[in-house]
């Protein structure tokens, strides 16, 4: 298959690039670097990504940015990061990839844990994850040709602790591969609808 893994650059990306590479053509893209580059919380960047790439089987996100911190000073300012990038950035790749798509195709977005589990500082957070949670179970039922869309909601990765341990007391961290299992279970599955949890 041809898949696109947007935020391929990043620690959960990285690792579905190396689950999935020995079997797959792929196209990995960053912010920054990649084969090709992407602004998600763009769609006029989102559209030339699709342009330059051409036609595909599979596009799995593992990026998308939130706010954490303090919930007594939230603003909506603040609310706003995570609805523009995460939450509507991934949306977007899916609104303006699923005419693009091969039929059979599949999305794979990724939420977390704070929708279900949730730690001091996250509210913004935990909104997103059930935000895009809440989508993929909504677009699974409408999406046409066979095309799929499922979303990985891993918890605290343990690659990622020296960042996110100190917000996490108590969560039991799950190994970066573990959650790269995840995509290939969605990608190279049949699932259709369902929030892959990895906690
Ligand atoms: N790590 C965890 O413990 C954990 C747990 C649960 C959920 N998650 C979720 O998993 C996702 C990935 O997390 P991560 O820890 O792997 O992140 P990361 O290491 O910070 O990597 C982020 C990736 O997204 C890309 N990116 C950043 N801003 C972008 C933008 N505006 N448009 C397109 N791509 C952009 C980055 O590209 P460049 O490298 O080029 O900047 C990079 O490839 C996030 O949604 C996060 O909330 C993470």
């Amino acid at each position: 298959m041809k898949i696109i893994v947007v935020g391929a650059t990043g620690t959960i990306g990285r690792a579905v690039v190396e689950e999935l590479a020995p079997r797959h053509e792929l196209v990995k893209v960053g912010n920054r670097s990649g084969d090709v580059t992407v602004d998600i919380t763009s769609t006029a960047s989102i559209a030339q990504m699709y342009e330059t790439i051409g036609a595909f089987d599979a596009l799995i996100s593992t990026t998308g940015q939130g706010y954490f911190g303090d919930f007594a000073s939230l603003t909506e300012t603040e609310m706003a990061v995570g609805i523009q990038s995460k939450l509507m950035g991934q949306i977007n790749l899916v609104l303006l990839g699923r005419q693009l798509i091969r039929d059979q195709g599949s999305f794979t977005l990724t939420s977390g844990i704070l929708s279900q589990d949730p730690v001091p500082g996250g509210a913004a957070l935990s909104m997103v994850n059930a935000g895009i949670d809440g989508f993929v179970v909504g677009a699974a039922i409408d999406l046409t040709r066979g095309i799929r869309i499922n979303a990985v909601s891993p918890g605290v990765v343990l690659e990622s602790m020296d960042l996110y341990g100190p917000y996490f007391r108590g969560h039991d961290p799950v190994p970066v591969a573990r959650v790269a299992r995840a995509f290939s279970k969605s990608v190279e599955g049949r699932l259709n609808g369902q929030i892959l949890r990895v906690y």
